[in-house]
């Protein structure tokens, strides 16, 4: 099904791009910011990309005004980023820190100033390490209250000039990197403690709705949710049942909480069989009914296809973070599913697969099962970059780019409620585990993993073609 007529985009369509404090502030210790878990985690040799860490990343911090300059140059309509926690609590509660609210607030004035909207992430994984070091971060519930105050701190201070909040940025993937494939902080590889620490998360998701609502009456608030569409590999009914168990899994297991307050009973059995459910107390579940979002924030950047997997099957994959394309391989739930490759579709270098009409069709899940309106916070393509003679010619980011917006107009057509699109990202930035050389930006950032040289902001193709398709509300697509 392709439609003759393409359907407009909606006149007040948010057309912008995001980011994340530690992948663009540096300033790691400026101003009495407390360290997070990654500014402890990257220190730890062997972590990361060729050991690469945010201390000072693309230098926002300290080129804020320029950076919002070119967000206005581009005419982008909204721009969304995240508050690093350790900025406004440097030992993630206790006494605020006026001079990481001010930074916020200049921030968002300056953004209010060019007419463009900005989108709030509240935690895009940079947990304060005092909280780590004390109670262990997600694994317990004293973390409910304190990221509530964190963010009620906000709330009141930003609450009448921001619209739209992002509570916490892809939870399945800060948990699931965090606790079970261990490569995030704490790098831990056990399944029970996983599915507990998602539990509590979900809980101060919810609790931190709950104080939305009292103190951003006329706001938006939404997670945003990293989804990956399951496909079945074949029509081997037992290929289908792997990829409804997968996206039972992967992606309902988590927004089903978000929007009903309640886990998907197939998982749930599973697990329980397994002794790895989570633990509920009295109360958790009354408590997650409370956090019903306005919207359903979506970052998509593929899709995953699955076969059938035997119980003493595949369980843990290798991630490619070196950009050497195949270096990546499968991982699965024995007795659930494994991932495989998807024979009709390209890879990126870092093996991830490009997947335009997967987007239209978790879209369309979500709008079935959820009715709510989405906003794509997160889109875009990690790629290797060249400056030749002053410029960056990134046709495959405009082609990956063009490729995704085309399918939200179908989706649109379909009629999904779609409210905005994010690209990742706005300037090039740190990927947390795979260094400067995966670049997302449209504007490209002179640095690399071993050389800081002068972080001069550099316009890429895709810069001067996204300010066109802004202008024409998307008409020139
Ligand atoms: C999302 C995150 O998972 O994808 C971003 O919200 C991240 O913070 C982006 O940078 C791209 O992932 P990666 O691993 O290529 O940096």
């Amino acid at each position: 099904m392709h439609h003759e007529h393409k359907q407009p985009f909606p006149e007040n369509f948010l057309w912008g791009s995001a980011s994340a404090a530690y992948q663009i502030e540096g300033g790691w210790d400026q101003d009495g910011k407390g360290p997070s878990v990654w500014d402890v985690y990257t220190k730890q040799p062997g972590t990361t990309y060729m050991d690469t860490n945010g201390d000072i990343a693309v230098d926002h911090y300290n080129r804020m005004e320029e950076d919002v300059a070119l967000m206005a140059e581009m005419g982008l309509k909204t721009y969304r980023f995240s508050i690093a926690w350790t900025r406004i609590y440097p030992e993630g509660r206790g006494e605020v820190n006026e001079a990481g609210l001010a930074f916020y607030e200049r921030l968002i004035d300056l953004l209010l100033d060019n007419h463009i909207e900005p989108i709030i992430t509240v935690y895009h994984w940079d947990l304060p390490q005092a909280l780590m070091d004390e109670y262990g971060g997600w694994e317990s519930r004293k973390i409910i209250d304190d990221f509530n105050d964190y963010c009620v701190t906000l709330f009141q201070r930003f609450g009448e000039k921001v619209k739209y909040w992002v509570t916490l940025n892809e939870q399945n993937v800060f948990i699931g990197l965090g606790y079970k494939v261990g490569l995030h902080p704490p790098g831990v590889k056990d399944e029970k403690r996983m599915h507990q620490a998602n539990h509590i998360a979900s809980l101060a998701n919810a609790k931190a709705v709950e104080s939305f609502r009292k103190y951003v009456p006329n706001g938006k608030v939404g997670p945003s949710f990293a989804l990956s569409p399951v496909y079945p590999r074949t029509s081997h009914p037992e290929d289908v049942l792997a990829a409804e168990n997968a996206e039972e899994m992967m992606n309902h297991w988590y927004m089903d909480v978000y929007v009903h307050g309640k886990y998907p009973e197939v998982i749930w059995a599973h697990l329980e069989r397994k002794g790895t459910a989570p633990e509920l107390q009295e109360g958790d579940l009354e408590l997650l009914k409370q956090g019903a979002p306005d919207f359903m924030g979506i970052n998509y950047y593929q899709s995953t296809t699955v076969e059938r997997n035997p119980l003493d099957g595949v369980a843990e994959g290798k991630m490619n973070t070196t950009g050497k394309k195949g270096t990546s391989s499968d991982s699965g739930v024995p007795g659930l599913f494994k991932t495989c490759r998807n024979p009709d579709l390209t890879t990126t270098n870092w093996d991830w697969e490009i997947d335009p009409v997967g987007l239209r069709i978790g879209m369309r899940r979500i709008h079935n099962r959820y009715q709510l309106p989405i906003l794509i916070s997160e889109n875009g393509l990690g790629e290797f970059d060249k400056l030749e003679n002053g410029r960056i010619h990134d046709d495959y980011r405009i082609d990956y780019i063009a490729s995704h917006l085309q399918q939200i107009q179908e989706a649109l057509q379909d009629g999904v409620d779609v409210i905005g699109y994010c690209t990742w990202s706005f300037t090039d930035l740190l990927s947390w585990l795979n260094g400067y050389q995966k670049r997302y930006g449209f504007v490209y950032i002179d640095r690399d993993e071993k050389d800081v040289r002068n972080l001069r902001r550099i316009k890429k193709d895709s810069f001067y073609w996204y300010q066109d398709i802004i202008q024409s509300s998307g008409e020139k697509l």
